[in-house]
């Protein structure tokens, strides 16, 4: 735990306003743009650093075996009692089919279904539900296409606050409808989309008094920052050339610039790794942008199969511009086509992931296949959720398409006769 002679404070990105660490809004009050959190360089050494880092035993008080809680010197170093799962600690892994689909030898898969409620977004909730009880917070609130909802449920579950959560109604995948009602939370179904649903939820965060986690507070986005932290220490601190990463509300696109922006700055690497935002293509207002050197803010009214990236306004567009001016990233859009088929080649290899996350593997592809990432190139690649997220996705895929895609696996009804069986396996029975 850290003794806390450090300071933080919050800053607004457009007009530079400044405010205290604890204060409640998530935008300025002065210019209502959004905030971001600014802490006063450490004391020590970028060595020392790195062995904190690596030593899980130096980490916070009840939060020891925290892949979040283990950065908390650059994440959020004045806490005291983390209201942690625990979270993070994610498997990078090399899975060889993929590694081929996507023609990268060299592709990692960050796996961040495998934090404890199945998505990314318990690193941000963790940072934000401890703020939100160091702030005084009697209840709290999102909008979301259903991830953000079932790990806010879990943690506020976890502090003793009511959680009230807005998901577009009929719109957000099974399972993740299915952990808000089990945690717990007062869940509203908009009729909307999302884009509806965070409008609603600022307001009642305004008018009502209820703390806002979305990914527009920044506390959200420092627990966000250690997906890459955690990566580059998995690595040795020797940068990848790229990472790939979904984009929907571009809080994880604005995470990682502002995570690689910070290591460099510490000495914690020497090289900037390239960040590839991924959109899916119904969904794709940021890369319509990038094409056009951001010379507009684009929005859509979206639609693609990756329910958890189906978003038309991204609440984090001008942090998330800096994030890719910054790492001379690029941001592409894909198919639903071929993030189905992204997913279906993920879990074939028995990895696994939710349709939004494939989006990742899927923009890979697409910039090889483009020369734009060369064929010797490191490349990481996030899987943001869990297969178990989006079971309805899987099963339409797998039954009911018609005609199937190439990479259905039909399950096959049959009497509780052996022959059966040895028909199936195309044996012949004696
Ligand atoms: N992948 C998954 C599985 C997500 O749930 C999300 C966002 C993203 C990618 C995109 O991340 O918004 O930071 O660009 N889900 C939010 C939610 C919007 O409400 O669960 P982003």
């Amino acid at each position: 735990m850290s003794g806390s002679a450090r300071r933080s404070w919050q800053r607004c990105a457009a007009c530079g306003h400044e405010m205290d660490e604890l204060a409640r809004e998530t935008r300025c009050p002065a210019c209502s743009g959004l905030l971001e959190i600014v802490h006063a360089a450490p004391a020590t050494s970028t060595g020392q650093l790195k062995q904190q880092f690596a030593a899980a035993s130096v980490t916070a008080q009840g939060a020891a075996a925290s892949g979040v809680w283990r950065f908390q010197e650059i994440v959020l170093p004045t806490a005291t009692a983390p209201v942690s799962w625990p979270e993070g600690n994610t498997p990078l892994l090399e899975r060889a089919l993929v590694q081929q689909w996507a023609a990268c030898p060299r592709l990692a898969l960050k796996h961040e279904g495998m934090n404890p409620t199945g998505s990314f977004k318990d690193r941000g909730m963790t940072v934000g539900v401890t703020q939100a009880v160091r702030v005084g917070a009697t209840a709290v609130a999102c909008a979301s296409t259903g991830n953000t909802s079932a790990s806010l449920a879990a943690y506020a579950a976890q502090a003793g606050l009511p959680a009230l959560v807005f998901v577009p109604s009929g719109g957000i995948a099974m399972g993740k409808l299915a952990q808000s009602l089990a945690y717990g939370a007062r869940t509203l179904l908009v009729r909307g989309d999302f884009d509806d649903c965070l409008r609603l939820v600022e307001q009642a965060h305004r008018e009502l008094g209820v703390y806002l986690l979305n990914s527009i507070n920044p506390f959200r986005l420092e627990g966000q920052k250690t997906i890459v932290l955690e990566l580059l220490l998995q690595l040795g601190w020797e940068s990848p050339d790229w990472i790939a990463v979904p984009a929907g509300n571009l809080g994880n696109t604005a995470a990682f610039g502002k995570a690689l922006r910070e290591a460099r700055a510490l000495g914690l690497i020497s090289r900037v790794p390239r960040i590839a935002s991924v959109q899916a293509a119904g969904a794709a207002p940021f890369a319509t942008a990038f094409a056009e050197d951001f010379a507009t803010r684009h929005r859509v009214r979206a639609e693609t199969v990756a329910t958890a990236i189906k978003i038309g306004d991204p609440a984090s567009w001008d942090r998330a511009v800096r994030a890719i001016r910054e790492t001379n990233g690029v941001v592409l859009a894909v198919s639903d086509a071929e993030i189905l088929e992204a997913k279906a080649v993920i879990d074939a290899s028995g990895v696994g992931c939710e349709p939004a996350s494939a989006a990742s593997v899927a923009g890979v592809r697409k910039l090889v296949a483009a020369g734009t990432i060369g064929p010797d190139e490191r490349v990481v690649a996030v899987l943001t959720g869990h297969v178990l997220k989006d079971p309805g996705m899987l099963l339409r895929y797998h039954q009911e398409m018609d005609p199937p895609p190439a990479r259905a696996n039909r399950p096959v009804e049959i009497e509780a006769d052996l022959r059966d069986v040895a028909r199936v396996l195309d044996l012949r029975t004696r």
